[in-house]
């Protein structure tokens, strides 16, 4: 070997371990923020299956109630910065640069940096499992006193929460930075396709509301360890002020997680229904003023509180005002669907599931807004069933749905078409059976996070139960066709891939694909930084 090549042999990519470690590249980035949220999301399916496991049947204790408090607090905080966050951001990674025509992330270092911290923090976060004390047991919204008593592993959840904060910063940073400097001459902001709008509305609603959760645990951290009151009335505190923070990042944390999904659905259906998205601009206004909006309802989780009744009325009119602009995104992914020529294939299928179920949460979201209402239902099973519509047929669905969508792009590989579409339908039924239920748990008047129950929730709770562990065994279909496709086992992806999509008769059809879609780029003005393929 002549010294040039064992010189060149150096600078090749490294293998292993080492080549992730040390990547900035976009795409690699992705990849590994997908792969970490797909371990978080089944930690944290695990965890949600111990706590239907529990309440499977009333009297019967399969875990000792401490613990399954701790699953309730620790499922949460898995799912939402372990799983969505995360998965989101792993999109961010792979598909913002291409679809703005630039060569990488603005910030590659920082980018490498926001992932790498993220398995630290959950590391930590897991290991409170096996401390003196227990893992945090408080539920993940951690209110004071109850979260006081957290022993040994308070400290490690407050740090692994400045970690997942970091982390969100950075990767919201680096949206901001890419997309406001980074675009293709000619990549107009009013071009963009619609996920990187909703990404950078996103990055901004990160930037103003991570600091905040720091700030409300780093308080009680110090009320435990240091002497302040922040949250104690004995030193002349106010423990609703933890709630008023804490809200205030946590319903802006809501619209964290969904408008990515809304970005995505919003390019997947146009690809699907053969037409040009309806309303883009009202698209992006309506995702700004949802976002906008989320910082001022933050109350209507507090209604119970004792709140003078003129906030009382005020959150509730601001939180139902949010309908507007969400009832303007559904309309026009309906009017986008409207005489298109409309195939089924498994990202289409994810999407429409998504816009039906989503919309399902968004009603009894309003239904929860209405504060004499909100009264009878607060801290009822009917909220466990609203959230979990709004994150899991709505979040999770539409992370399926992208990635079904671009994973043929990925890894050249076409997935199993047959295995998606019972993939979806499995899900979409036992996702239904696990949550639609818990609404009447919750009307009859079950309690959220408690471990047993009366014998009049025996029915629906076993419902759940079967639709929980039911649901979590479909995923395994997903898991085998996710990673058979990597493995390339099935048919290569054409160039054009859902033009070449197996089975439909692109030719046949009225209409070529629309703009703002992954497949084809906006018209650029000037040039064209890259050919479409
Ligand atoms: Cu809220």
């Amino acid at each position: 070997m002549s010294h040039a090549e064992a010189h060149d042999h150096h600078h090749g990519p490294e293998p292993g371990f080492m080549r992730w470690l040390k990547t900035t590249n976009h795409k690699d980035l992705g990849a590994l923020y997908l792969m970490f949220s797909l371990a978080m999301f089944i930690v944290g399916g695990l965890m949600s299956l111990v706590i239907r496991a529990e309440l499977f049947t009333p009297g019967m204790q399969f875990v000792d109630p401490q613990f399954f408090n701790s699953m309730t607090t620790m499922h949460a905080l898995f799912m939402i910065f372990g799983g969505v966050m995360p998965a989101f951001t792993g999109l961010s990674n792979y598909l913002i640069p291409i679809q703005l025509g630039a060569p990488d992330m603005a910030l590659p270092r920082i980018n490498n940096m926001g992932f790498w911290i993220l398995p630290i923090a959950f590391g930590m976060l897991l290991s409170t499992l096996f401390m003196e004390g227990g893992a945090p047991a408080g539920g993940w919204t951690l209110y004071p006193p109850l979260s006081m008593q957290t022993g040994d592993a308070m400290p490690f959840l407050v740090f692994s929460i400045h970690l997942m904060g970091i982390s969100s910063i950075t990767g919201a940073i680096n949206v901001i930075v890419t997309i406001l400097n980074l675009r293709a001459p000619g990549m107009d902001l009013m071009k963009m396709p619609l996920f990187c709008w909703t990404w950078l509305i996103t990055a901004f609603l990160l930037i103003a509301v991570m600091p905040v959760l720091a700030g409300a645990v780093t308080m009680l951290l110090t009320d435990k360890y240091f002497g302040t009151t922040f949250f104690a009335a004995a030193g002349g505190g106010d423990p609703v002020m933890f709630q008023h923070i804490f809200w205030f990042f946590g319903h802006p944390e809501v619209y964290i997680m969904i408008l990515p999904a809304f970005g995505v659905v919003s390019q997947i259906i146009p690809t699907f229904a053969r037409k040009t998205l309806f309303g883009y601009s009202s698209m992006v206004y309506a995702t700004a003023a949802i976002a906008l909006a989320s910082v001022i309802v933050w109350a209507h989780h507090m209604f119970a509180v004792g709140l003078p009744v003129a906030a009382e009325l005020f959150f509730m009119f601001a939180a139902k005002m949010i309908s507007v602009p969400t009832g303007v995104k559904v309309f026009n992914w309906v009017a986008t669907m409207w005489r298109g020529s409309m195939t089924f294939e498994t990202p289409m299928l994810f999407s429409l599931g998504f816009v039906i179920l989503f919309t399902i949460g968004g009603f009894s979201g309003l239904m929860l807004a209405m504060t004499p209402v909100d009264f009878q239902y607060h801290d009822s099973y009917f909220v466990v069933a609203h959230f979990h519509y709004v994150l899991v047929p709505g979040a999770v669905f539409s992370l399926f749905a992208a990635v079904y969508y671009w994973l043929p792009k990925w890894t050249g590989t076409m997935y199993n078409e047959k295995l998606g579409k019972l993939h979806f339908w499995l899900s979409t039924i036992f996702i239904n059976v696990l949550f639609f239920p818990q609404h009447f748990l919750g009307l009859a008047g079950m309690p959220r996070r408690i471990p047993d129950y009366s014998l009049q929730f025996a029915e629906f709770n076993f419902m759940s139960s079967v639709g929980a562990f039911a649901f979590f065994i479909t995923q395994f279909i997903f898991l085998y066709n996710l990673i058979t496709t990597c493995r390339g086992k099935w048919e290569k992806a054409t160039d054009q891939v859902w033009e070449g999509a197996k089975g439909v008769e692109w030719e046949m059809l009225p209409s070529p694909l629309p703009y703002h879609t992954f497949e084809q780029q906006p018209d650029l003005s000037d040039y064209e930084p890259h050919p479409t393929h």
